[in-house]
């Protein structure tokens, strides 16, 4: 029996730690990053050192980092520049001193924090001769469902001439690797320093985020905050040298206790291409696909992309995995994708190597195109987990009720064994959900909990594509059982409440 064939399956969530780790959380904002110590704990138990651990749908770098920490090969994918730009951004930190940061940022505010400060006072005869002078990015069309028609409405003209003084001053730094670090702290600067940025209310105005991050859409704000341009970048730079100083410390205790050997690789294609290079070659795989048109993940990175020079071109454009998005790409191809998508990752992985894909959404026929494809091709699901209770996803909840607060993870081994799949069974969802309601020994429990057991039921009786509830059925169902919901907890509460412990709390 090899390591793969006597891994035992993680069968509980995990509690999601969000502010443990400076390498991901605050150097620069990414949409739905995963928690990095669930993603850590997946990699541990489901592959050994050495392995190659890839993230095909790898958004901001995650699982490729914490796989090169954890002295695997951390192969990260994603077909949004972007993404690349921060992944690759954050695993090169290791390289330079810190002494090098120091001076590199020492040498960013010489070329111009004193131009910065000057154009605060600059009248806007002034503003216009200065953008005269400098380069500017192309002032391209924005996606139809924003408030600002071209890229430049987005910005104040100080706003614009601070982001461009200040790149331009990165831009001339002779190091590469601090040059690096540097045009990471400057892209997260970009992030604060436009109209879509927000102020958190009741605290300091620095505090707050874009409405790209927040509703996933370009919404400029009523009074738009004009945050001090050095103060903004030197405290991102500040971020950026924190998360070096974390990541320099866990590589030296790798090298204190049996070396460090941890590598990290970066593609830019589209899964199913991925899978021609990579077949039967990958040692675990942890993802999170798109989760329908819940995100423009190509269309909101506008704001970088185009600054930093990398816009994707139309071909790739068109191979985002999304229902909607300025292409207006139809469901089916979605869920046509969907399932290609797995397929791609069954066939790069080895034979009896683990996969894990992290999913949620009200639509049964999207879990259906995951389970069935990875049946089809050859894996077998040995556990689904629902990580119910995050915080953060309790806060998209409330914003945006089409995607469910608590994910699924679902993680399959590819055995081989390809099975020809039934579509006959049959399945009452009304008596299911009531049963394990009337089996929960808690006083609460957690919508998406319910929905995701119930899809996994239906999964196992070959009845998935029977589910054709809505999400307000659902609702109604529990409340006919004696339920209701709880607008601030945002889970279900038993209408007349018993005194035994509750099975799933918030983490
Ligand atoms: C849910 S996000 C992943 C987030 C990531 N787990 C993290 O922690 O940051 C999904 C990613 O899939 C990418 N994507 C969409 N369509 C794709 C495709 N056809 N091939 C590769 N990546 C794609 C998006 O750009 C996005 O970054």
């Amino acid at each position: 029996m090899n390591f793969y064939s006597l891994v035992s399956p993680i069968e509980s969530p995990i509690a999601a730690d969000r502010q443990g780790a400076k390498r991901h959380y605050g150097v620069h904002p990414y949409f739905t990053r995963r928690p990095y110590n669930v993603v850590r704990d997946y990699i541990l138990r489901y592959s050994q050192e050495r392995d190659r651990i890839l993230d095909p749908f790898g958004g901001s770098g995650v699982t490729g980092i914490e796989a090169f920490l954890e002295n695997r090969i951390g192969m990260h994918n994603d077909i949004n520049p972007l993404a690349n730009f921060i992944a690759s951004g954050i695993s090169e930190l290791h390289k330079g001193s810190l002494d090098e940061y120091e001076d590199g940022l020492t040498y960013v505010e010489g070329q111009c924090r004193y131009t910065l400060s000057r154009i605060q006072r600059y009248d806007e005869n002034q503003l216009a001769e200065l953008k005269e002078t400098l380069s500017l990015p192309e002032n391209v069309v924005l996606p139809r469902n924003s408030d600002a028609k071209r890229y430049h409405d987005l910005f104040s003209l100080r706003q614009l001439l601070s982001l461009a003084i200040l790149k331009e001053a990165i831009d001339s730094i002779t190091n590469e690797p601090i040059r690096n670090g540097m045009l990471l702290a400057w892209s997260a600067t970009l992030a604060k320093l436009n109209k879509t940025f927000l102020s958190a209310e009741g605290r300091a105005e620095s505090r707050g985020g874009s409405s790209i991050f927040s509703i996933y859409r370009y919404k400029i704000a009523k009074q738009p905050i004009e945050l001090l341009p050095w103060d903004t970048f030197h405290e991102r730079v500040t971020n950026v040298i924190k998360a070096k100083t974390e990541i320099d410390r866990a590589i030296q205790l790798k090298r204190q206790t049996g070396g460090w050997f941890g590598s990290f690789e970066i593609y830019s294609r589209d899964v199913e291409d991925l899978c021609s290079e990579f077949p039967n070659s990958i040692d675990y795989i942890f993802t999170d696909p798109p989760y329908g048109g819940h995100i423009s993940y190509l269309d909101l990175s506008t704001l970088w992309n185009s600054w930093l020079g990398l816009s994707p071109s139309t071909d790739t454009r068109e191979k985002e995995l999304i229902v909607g998005g300025e292409l207006n790409l139809s469901e089916n191809v979605y869920v046509e994708r969907l399932g290609r998508s797995i397929q791609a990752c069954v066939r790069m992985l080895k034979k009896d190597r683990w996969l894990s894909i992290v999913f949620q959404h009200w639509n049964p026929s999207y879990f259906e195109a995951i389970l069935s494809s990875a049946a089809e091709s050859g894996a077998e699901l040995r556990a689904a987990v629902s990580q119910v209770g995050d915080p953060i996803w309790s806060m998209h909840k409330k914003k945006n009720n089409s995607v469910l607060a608590g994910e699924m993870i679902l993680t399959f081994q590819n055995t081989g064994a390809v099975k020809k799949l039934r579509r006959n069974g049959h399945f009452d969802v009304f008596q299911a959900v009531k049963q394990i309601l009337d089996n929960t020994h808690s006083n609460h429990v957690f919508g998406e909990y319910l929905f995701n057991r119930i899809i996994i039921e239906a999964w196992n009786k070959s009845a998935i594509h029977s589910l054709d509830m809505s999400k307000e059925d659902f609702m109604d169902l529990l409340k006919q059982s004696g339920w209701h919901y709880d607008q601030e907890k945002h889970y279900w509460a038993k209408d007349r409440p018993h005194q035994l412990e509750p099975l799933f709390t918030s983490a």
